[in-house]
């Protein structure tokens, strides 16, 4: 084991434990200790989920990427690995990024990654130059492979950018054979999904085009995942620098998807639409895996590269993947759903039916806290209501609100009194379909988060709230007179 990750290790195991459970997100992950990005090599082997993740241990900013680890029977009760990978070679010795993993025929965990190293271009500026490589492994150790880097800038189409290409997801063929789709950056058509053949996953050619952003979604595209999903060929990816096309693509750097058909001779992907994958804050870089009984569940980085870094440096540890979520598709929009083992951490249920609000705030029974799965069904009481409200991580102090107004459908989310001193961003509307007022909202509360899933997840909204945990409350507003039937469960352990 290199220096590099001996130190890493040894560094997590003493500094994790400062950080009481109580401090986290409770069914969450979040970083053993410092930094956390991009999901990493999220699969599923030797009877485990296995979530890699972008870490850098030694402070709650980013810093050379290392690969943190964690294991996982239901996704939402996480064991922490030692550190995977360090930067500790030179190829990688500005970091590892972001990968993807694979079992091999013999049972050995595949991961590529990138490599990332800084040299001075024909300019005299230093920039990354980024490359893929592999490591393999037995769910605890990896070795990175002697013949690294496996990708160079050589591997590259005309005008792709040996700066931007990178996040390679591994995919088996139908054929046995494995096949790699990577970002780049091509010089006049901003991000493109390369595709890579290999025969023993070791001796990649380049073998086509899988998209190309052609500069409409953003510039540079970012971990792509691909999979077939209800008779539909998703393709998932993360755009850098976006700008706002109506009520998609509002993050600065945002995740999307788009939806066609993928022709797995050509390896060309025609696209039939395209959506933003979160309507929220805080979401970006997802990767999928394959259950065991087939459900293709979806985790992202529940961050935003804009706002990431406005924490103070004192804070023990940053970031945390979104929940994992049940994806479908139906007419033309990848649905998802948070994934079913929830339901095991489900204890007090609280249910209220039929309750009328006219023109003000009202609480519930039985209906607060912040480790939360609720259910929301509105609808109007006679004339159309202006607004409606929940207002959640409420004391007297802070508020955080997820609001409706049916004449405008819109659905807003506002985190601006959720605690934060900073002037970031703190709110974001998406439009949604309901029909008259009606409208079914989901809220999973973490701790330190808030996803909204509307219509049984036709659209979700994404946050992370900072806000002191003793703010408990949850209310309910009406700018008019509506009716709710409110069904709640506290989670835990
Ligand atoms: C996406 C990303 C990846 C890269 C990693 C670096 O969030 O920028 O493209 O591999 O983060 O940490």
């Amino acid at each position: 084991m290199s220096q590099e990750l001996q130190k890493a290790r040894e560094y997590e195991k003493i500094h994790s434990a400062f950080t009481a459970p109580a401090d986290r997100p409770l069914f969450h992950l979040s970083p053993c200790v410092g930094w956390m990005n991009d999901p990493n090599g999220f699969s599923f082997y030797q009877g485990k989920y296995h979530m890699f993740y972008q870490y850098y241990p030694y402070d709650s900013h980013w810093g050379p990427m290392h690969w943190g680890h964690a294991v996982s029977e239901d996704l939402l009760h996480w064991t922490y690995f030692p550190a995977a990978l360090a930067p500790d070679m030179p190829y990688d010795k500005d970091g590892c990024f972001s990968g993807s993993a694979i079992e091999l025929p013999n049972g050995k965990q595949l991961l590529m990654y990138t490599g990332v190293r800084r040299e001075r271009d024909e300019h005299g500026e230093l920039r990354e130059v980024q490359t893929q490589n592999l490591a393999f492994g037995n769910g605890i150790q990896y070795e990175k492979y002697e013949g690294n880097p496996v990708l160079t800038e050589k591997d590259l189409p005309e005008g792709g950018s040996r700066h931007d290409f990178r996040d390679p997801k591994l995919l088996r063929c139908a054929d046995g054979s494995y096949c790699a789709i990577i970002a780049n950056n091509h010089m006049n058509f901003g991000g493109q999904i390369l595709r890579y053949r290999s025969r023993d996953a070791i001796h990649w050619t380049l073998d086509g085009t899988v998209s190309s952003n052609q500069n409409r979604i953003g510039l540079m595209w970012e971990c792509p995942d691909l999979f077939r999903l209800d008779g539909v060929d998703v393709l998932l990816a993360s755009a850098q620098d976006m700008l706002p096309k109506d009520f998609e693509y509002h993050n600065g750097n945002g995740s999307f998807y788009l939806l066609g058909q993928y022709n797995a001779e050509t390896g060309r992907f025609s696209e039939e639409s395209d959506h933003a994958t979160d309507y929220g804050i805080d979401f970006y870089a997802p990767q999928t895996v394959l259950t065991p009984d087939g459900r293709r569940v979806m985790i992202g980085w529940m961050q935003n590269w804009d706002t990431c870094n406005m924490h103070t440096r004192s804070i023990p540890w940053f970031g945390q993947m979104s929940l994992p979520r049940e994806l479908s598709v139906r007419d033309g929009i990848l649905y998802q759903q948070p994934i079913r083992e929830l339901e095991a951490l489900r204890k007090s249920f609280v249910q209220h039916q039929n309750v009328r609000i006219e023109n003000e705030e009202i609480r519930l029974p039985g209906v607060q806290g912040r480790t939360v799965d609720m259910v929301v069904e509105l609808e109007p009481d006679g004339e159309l209501f202006n607004r409606f409200a929940i207002r959640l991580a409420k004391n007297r102090v802070y508020q955080t609100t997820v609001s409706f107004r049916p004449h405008e459908s819109v659905l807003k989310i506002d985190r601006k009194f959720s605690g934060s001193r900073r002037a970031f961003i703190h709110q974001r509307r998406a439009k949604v379909r309901h029909d008259k007022g009606r409208l079914k909202l989901r809220l999973i509360l973490d701790r330190f988060s808030c996803e909204v899933f509307v219509n049984d997840g036709e659209k979700v909204l994404s946050m992370t709230v900072s806000t002191d945990l003793r703010a408990q409350d949850i209310s309910f507003f009406a700018d008019g007179r509506a009716r709710i039937n409110v069904c709640m469960y506290e989670l835990e352990e």
